[in-house]
């Protein structure tokens, strides 16, 4: 039987992309310095599920960074095995996107223009405009689409490159420490909208961060490394509905035990 709603019915609403599955199996990597191999990343196994948000932690320059490049596809591990949906990475691809701490507009391009780097790289500007609106209008960048990069504030030069990640409808957003220069109160305000955002597009996130408050106010999931070379010294599960609020008492709980973890007594933080 035919069903007569389904020949009448419009079109359904774009739903979001699902986020990817991440198998990391087994991934060692060295750089060589002045000849010398520097061991960064030793025997990391780490999985998300789909739409998952993993915060990485650790002490400075122990592979965090090199991990989440490994992840995009910007350099093959020297061993182990990476997958995405059960695919080898075998480069970076417009599904997976990073965010680095430094938001590098190109100074000369409008907020818009920006934005729309990576869908005119890939030729699809003149058909798919809105999507820019869009990402404009999900990090609330709408009223400056033509205002340059030195007319913005910090957060929002951070949020116009946010925006200009989301117009490739990413499948994994990867977050290199993206809030780090923030003032304390932008970063609270970007951190709100972060999750939000997560929450509504469903993709699987893995954020890189040296805030373990921040850490454990995102994510579902937080792995903690070790000192390079780094190696996965605890995962906690993160189970606590959204929005998390930083006083609540099972968070500041988690932050004694991941402080703890990190070598860090409480007097730091
Ligand atoms: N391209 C590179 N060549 C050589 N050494 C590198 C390179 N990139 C990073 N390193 C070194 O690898 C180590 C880990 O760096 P990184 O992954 O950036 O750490 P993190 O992000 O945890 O601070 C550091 O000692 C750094 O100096
Ligand atoms: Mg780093």
């Amino acid at each position: 039987m035919v069903n007569a709603d389904l020949l009448t019915a419009p079109p359904p609403a774009e739903t979001p992309l699902p986020g990817v599955a991440l198998d990391l199996r087994h991934i060692s990597h060295e750089y060589r310095l002045k000849g010398e191999p520097l061991p960064v990343l030793d025997d990391v196994s780490l999985t998300a599920v789909p739409g998952e948000f993993v915060a990485l932690l650790g002490p400075s320059g122990c592979g965090k960074s090199t991990l989440l490049r490994l992840v995009a596809g910007l350099e093959p591990p020297t061993a182990g095995e990476l997958l995405v949906d059960d695919a080898p990475v075998t480069g970076p691809d417009p599904s997976r996107v990073v965010v680095f701490q430094d938001p590098t507009l190109y100074p000369w391009r409008t907020v818009w223009r920006n934005a729309a780097l990576g869908l005119e790289a890939r030729g699809l500007l003149r058909q798919q405009k809105h999507r820019v609106d869009e990402a404009l209008a999900v990090v609330g960048l709408d009223g400056f689409a033509s205002a340059f990069p030195h007319q913005l504030s910090g957060g929002m030069a951070q949020r116009a490159a946010l925006a200009r990640a989301l117009v490739n409808e990413p499948r994994l957003l990867i977050l290199d420490e993206p809030l780090g220069k923030l003032d304390s109160l932008t970063r609270i305000a970007m951190q709100g909208e972060l999750v939000r955002l997560w929450q509504a597009k469903g993709f699987t996130t893995l954020l890189v961060t040296h805030d373990v408050e921040e850490a454990l106010l995102l994510a579902t999931r937080v792995v903690v490394f070790s000192p390079r070379p780094a190696r996965i010294r605890a995962e906690i599960k993160v189970d606590l509905p959204y929005p998390r609020h930083r006083d609540d008492p099972k968070l500041v709980e988690l932050r004694r035990d991941v402080l703890g973890l990190l070598g860090v007594g409480d007097a730091t933080q």
